[in-house]
């Protein structure tokens, strides 16, 4: 804890990554507290790299000096990110005082069908976290750390705060794991996790790179009058059961088949709200139909998921990626906008680069 402001400035930067959700979170409560536990695992190559310059001192009053994407000035997200730094001066008081300047790059283009925001939150929490240690010398890393890192991360965007740690990570109290919040995500225990598990691959599948019609923000609104609210809640707290236990015992078809369930869910959901919605689009229906066959003929471990849009994260175990490749070449890749897809895993977490 800081007593007075210290005139200091410098630097500092974070890498982080985006998160493929296997268990959905979908709907909130205030201030940002999911209405079901979730599931994810970060990727490897889609990243988000910030970096913070800062000056803080007592006659300095917040500001953003400025915020670029890939080397270009962005107001329209300056904005965003101005508001959510100066809510989060409430747990980093020196935030009041500071000048800031952020530069920010995106390794994946922003209409890729992966959720930036994961990635851009994440890195934004670790740099605030990372200056509030340099000036109280503190560790900028461990436990603690991630944990506060995770906690602010949420405050951006919920899913942000499972961006966290590389592994399996889970964001929502459950019984079933200890340390599970609601407030902050949370790393599963390497026994949680078979050996099978530790190296996925997800080959995102790009169907349509055009901003969706409904927001995320939109769909965790309507879920607050859905007239399966109280079923989702259920279904998820029971998904997320299964698939904790496929993931300790090694069981691929149930990780898989809870995994498809959870996708096709939340479309449902999207469907059947007041008004309803489609985010799917033809060919994403057409690779629905033609990934299953493709695992009933070859008995490939491959399983799809989606996030809020029509683009399909095909996710396999690495030690099947010939066998997933070809079928992606020959069947996928004439269905996704210009055959365009990326080929992801399984990531280790943020890397902090100065
Ligand atoms: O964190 P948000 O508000 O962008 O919502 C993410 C919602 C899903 O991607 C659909 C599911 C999830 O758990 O990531």
């Amino acid at each position: 804890m800081l007593t007075g402001i210290p005139n200091t400035s410098g630097s500092v930067e974070w890498q982080s990554p985006a998160n493929i959700a296997l268990v959905k979170y979908w709907g909130k409560r205030p201030v940002q507290w999911p209405m079901n536990p979730s599931l994810s695992f970060v990727l490897k190559e889609s990243v988000v790299r910030i970096r913070m310059d800062y000056e803080i001192g007592a006659d300095i009053d917040f500001h953003l000096r400025g915020f670029s994407l890939n080397g270009q000035d962005n107001e329209a997200f300056a904005g965003r990110i101005e508001r959510y730094l100066s809510g989060l001066s409430t747990f980093f008081p020196f935030l009041r005082h500071a000048r800031l300047s952020i530069h920010s790059h995106s390794s994946f283009p922003h209409s890729a069908g992966i959720a930036s925001s994961a990635a851009a939150f994440s890195a934004l929490a670790l740099c605030v976290g990372s200056i509030e240690a340099r000036m109280t010398g503190k560790e900028e890393s461990g436990s603690e750390f991630l944990r506060k890192a995770s906690f602010m991360a949420r405050l951006g965007s919920g899913s942000a705060c499972r961006s966290l740690w590389g592994g399996m990570v889970i964001w929502g109290h459950t019984k079933w794991v200890a340390g599970s919040s609601d407030d902050h995500g949370c790393r599963l225990d390497e026994g949680a996790v078979h050996e099978d598990f530790r190296q996925l691959n997800d080959a995102v599948l790009i169907v349509d790179s055009r901003t969706k019609k409904v927001s995320s923000s939109e769909g965790h609104a309507l879920m607050h009058t859905h007239p399966f609210r109280k079923q989702r809640v259920e279904q998820a707290g029971h998904n997320m059961e299964r698939i904790l236990g496929a993931l300790r015992s090694g069981h691929m078809d149930l990780f898989g088949e809870v995994m498809e369930n959870e996708a096709l869910s939340l479309h449902s959901l999207m469907m059947s709200s007041t008004p309803g919605y489609i985010l799917m689009h033809p060919n994403t229906i057409l690779m629905i139909d033609r990934i299953r066959s493709f695992r009933q003929r070859t008995h490939t471990p491959a399983y799809l998921t989606l996030d809020a849009g029509p683009n399909i994260h095909l996710i396999y175990p690495a030690s099947h990626k010939e066998a997933v490749r070809g079928f992606i070449v020959e069947e996928l890749s004439s269905l996704c906008e210009d055959g365009r897809w990326i080929d992801d895993r399984m990531g280790e977490g943020p890397v902090a680069l100065g």
